[in-house]
């Protein structure tokens, strides 16, 4: 079971982990191991927030499963779709700006390898498809002069 993001579509939270919330230089990505489909490709990581679970709960949940650290949740990065970003037709994602609380992020479940990228390597790795415009929206935030 999971929890509906506007147009019946499945609700996913995701965190741009960075280096530092006020003047990042470095954000993390990290390599899918599966589905078959999507495996091998990079995103930000997160995951599917559970009926009745707050999406912030959410974001704090998944990030500890998957890398397991604490965050301190910055703003919003808000997608065209009511504030949500569509990962095809399926799915809907909200995501935020992030920081590493406690501990160093490994990648425990979901993932084969993280990655911290500074700016002028942010697109050096092969991002999922449905997360490009995000990073796009992540890096004209952070980094427009
Ligand atoms: O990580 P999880 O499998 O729970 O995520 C659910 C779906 O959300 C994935 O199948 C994938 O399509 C999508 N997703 C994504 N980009 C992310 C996180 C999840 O496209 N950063």
């Amino acid at each position: 079971m999971a929890s509906l993001a506007p147009g019946g579509r499945i609700a996913v939270v995701a965190a741009a982990l960075l280096d530092d919330l006020t003047a990042p230089t470095q954000l993390l990505s990290a390599q899918r191991t599966e589905p078959p489909l999507l495996a091998g490709g990079w995103e930000i990581p997160g995951g599917k927030v559970d009926p009745g679970e707050e999406p912030l709960d959410a974001l704090h949940r998944e990030i500890h499963e998957e890398l397991g650290v604490r965050i301190e949740v910055g703003d919003g990065i808000p997608g065209p779709l009511d504030g949500w970003w569509p990962l095809g037709e399926r799915y809907a994602m909200l995501v935020w700006l992030a920081r590493v609380s406690d501990g160093i992020p490994q990648p425990l479940e979901g993932h084969s390898q993280l990655r911290w990228l500074p700016e002028h390597a942010l697109w050096s790795v092969d991002w999922l498809p449905a997360n490009r415009p995000i990073l796009a929206a992540i890096a004209a935030t952070l980094w427009t002069p």
